[in-house]
């Protein structure tokens, strides 16, 4: 039987409180990681139990630190507790993100540009905060048995890949996040960091469950049709891509856009 995959790991994830990060934190908690939560707010949207507070009653290691991650001083903090923490930052996954054009999808003529700015704010900003940060503080550190000193993974969107109608900011967004993924991956790959980043495409969160119950409804049939894999994506299937990316199995792998989307983005 292989062992853990990321045994210690001292990990900042953000968006933690739900969806996808919130299964991050779960899984990257079986993988034997120590867990930095990071959100707005401990709890999310239905969940009853805050995640850090879930991973500790399973015999985990997890704080909870509130972040804005659009902002720097809460990133300057973030890290800071970290390291007083655990004394160390191996992996950042930066998954906090907005999609609120979903409910309101506005063509480029029409949209609203306090929310374009919004999705830049959080979506983009936000990414780029976390990795300038945690890279400061991983090039302090030793390089592990795997020849690395930190690993991050960013959170894109299949919409890195493809235009979607009414979603200006989101897609502007999160194509950017894919392409400065691989500017900061060449940017510190001889220091021994590993940058990548994942597509998600059409997944089971309250994300999908606000767009798909806004003015998107009407297209949940027409969506699911279209998916290759014929379901939607579960917060599963990112947090294992996740693991996959943090772990010494990718120490080789850095500046790749993983789709993990069910072959929409194939055809
Ligand atoms: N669900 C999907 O279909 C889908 C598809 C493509 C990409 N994604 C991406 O995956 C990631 C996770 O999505 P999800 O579906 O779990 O979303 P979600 O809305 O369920 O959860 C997002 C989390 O991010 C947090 N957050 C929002 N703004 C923040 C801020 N300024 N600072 C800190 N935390 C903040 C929220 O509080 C929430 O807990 C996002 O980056 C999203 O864009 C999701």
């Amino acid at each position: 039987m292989p062992g853990p995959r990321l045994l210690n790991k001292v990990t900042i994830v953000t968006g933690s409180s739900q969806g996808i990060g919130r299964e991050i934190c779960t899984q990257f908690h079986e993988e034997g990681a120590f867990i930095v939560c990071s959100d707005l707010r401990p709890s999310g949207q239905g969940e009853d139990v805050p995640t850090h507070e879930l991973i500790t009653q399973k015999g985990g290691k997890a704080i909870f630190v509130q972040t804005d991650v659009s902002k720097a001083e809460d990133w300057v903090s973030l890290i800071a507790k970290t390291v007083n923490e655990y004394g160390r930052l191996d992996i950042l996954v930066n998954n906090a993100g907005i999609c609120t054009e979903a409910n309101n999808p506005q063509p480029i003529d029409e949209v609203d540009e306090a929310a374009f700015d919004a999705h830049l704010r959080i979506n983009t900003r936000g990414v780029f905060l976390g990795c300038k940060y945690a890279i400061q503080q991983m090039k302090k550190q030793e390089l592990d048995a795997s020849g690395l000193r930190g690993r991050i993974v960013n959170f894109a969107s299949m919409v890195a890949n493809i235009g979607m109608a009414g979603l200006t900011g989101y897609t502007a967004s999160k194509g950017a996040v894919a392409a400065m993924t691989k500017t900061i991956a060449l940017d510190v790959a001889k220091q021994g960091i590993v940058a990548n980043s994942i597509s998600p495409g059409f997944t089971q969160t309250a994300m999908l469950d606000n767009a798909l119950g806004g003015a998107l409804s009407s297209a949940r049939d027409a969506v699911l049709a279209a998916l290759p894999r014929g379901r939607f994506g579960e917060v599963k299937d990112h947090a294992r891509a996740a693991v996959y990316l943090a772990s010494d199995d990718a120490a080789w792998v850095t500046g790749i856009n993983l789709n993990v989307d069910g072959g929409l983005t194939a055809q």
